[in-house]
C-alpha cells in the first residue's frame, strides 16, 4: 500500500504511545527505512507486519488497532492535504458512502498504482443501507468498521456498523448493514 498509509499508522501509534515505542514496532517489522514516502507504493506485507508487531508491543488485537485506524484515517487524511476532496465527497454520510468509488478513482490519479476497495451502497431507508465491501485483500473488515465510525463523525452522527455476510475462500465481498443511531 502507499507510504501514506503506513505515515497514518506511524502518527496513530506515536500520537498515543511515543516515538521510542514506534521505533520498537518499525524495528520488529523490519522497516529499515528512515521514513516512508507518501506517495511511494510499498509492499502490503510490511504494512501488514507494522500491525503485527504494533498488536504484539501495545498488547492490542488486530481487529482492534484496525478498527482505531480507520477512524485515524478520517483525521490523517483530512490533514494531509486531502480536505478539499473529502469536503466534496458528498454533503450527507451516505452521499459520501455512495461516492466512495469515485472518491478512489480520483485519487488514482495522484496514486497510479492504487488498488482501492469497491463498495456497493443500497439504501434500505433514510438511516440505513446495505453496504457491500470488495477488496483483493483479507481481513480489513474492521478497518471499514472504523471507516465509517470515522466518516460518521464528520457529519456530527454516530454510526453502527454490522457484518452480515463475511467473505468466503472464493469470493472478495463482504456485505455490512450500516446504520445511523
Ligand atoms: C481522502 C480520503 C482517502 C484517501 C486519501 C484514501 C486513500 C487510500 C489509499 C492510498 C489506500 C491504499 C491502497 C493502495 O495503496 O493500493 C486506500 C485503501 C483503502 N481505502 Fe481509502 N482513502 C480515503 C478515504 C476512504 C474512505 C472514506 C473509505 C471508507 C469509508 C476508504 C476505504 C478504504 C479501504 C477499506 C482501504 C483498504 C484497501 C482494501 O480494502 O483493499 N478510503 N485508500
Amino acid at each position: 500500500m502507499y507510504g501514506l498509509v503506513n505515515k497514518a499508522v506511524e502518527d496513530l501509534v506515536v500520537s498515543n504511545h511515543g516515538e521510542e515505542v514506534w521505533d520498537r514496532i518499525r524495528g520488529q517489522a523490519g522497516a529499515t527505512d528512515a521514513a516512508f514516502i507518501s506517495m511511494d507504493p510499498y509492499p502490503d506485507e510490511l504494512t501488514f507486519r507494522l500491525v503485527g508487531a504494533a498488536s504484539e508491543i501495545l498488547e492490542t488485537p488486530v481487529p482492534d488497532l484496525l478498527h482505531a485506524f480507520g477512524r485515524h484515517w478520517m483525521l490523517y487524511t483530512a490533514r494531509e492535504g486531502y480536505a478539499d476532496l473529502l469536503d466534496a465527497s458528498g454533503s450527507s454520510f451516505f452521499e459520501f458512502v455512495a461516492n466512495l468509488d469515485g472518491l478512489h478513482t480520483r485519487l488514482s490519479l495522484a496514486f497510479p498504482e492504487l488498488r482501492p476497495p469497491s463498495f456497493v451502497c443500497q439504501q434500505v431507508d433514510d438511516r440505513t443501507a446495505r453496504l457491500e465491501y470488495f477488496s483483493e485483500r483479507a481481513g480489513l473488515q474492521p478497518m471499514v468498521v472504523g471507516l465509517l465510525q470515522g466518516l460518521g463523525e464528520r457529519f456530527g452522527l454516530r454510526i453502527e456498523v454490522e457484518l452480515v455476510e463475511a467473505r468466503g475462500e472464493t469470493d472478495d465481498c463482504d456485505v455490512f448493514e450500516v446504520r445511523i443511531v
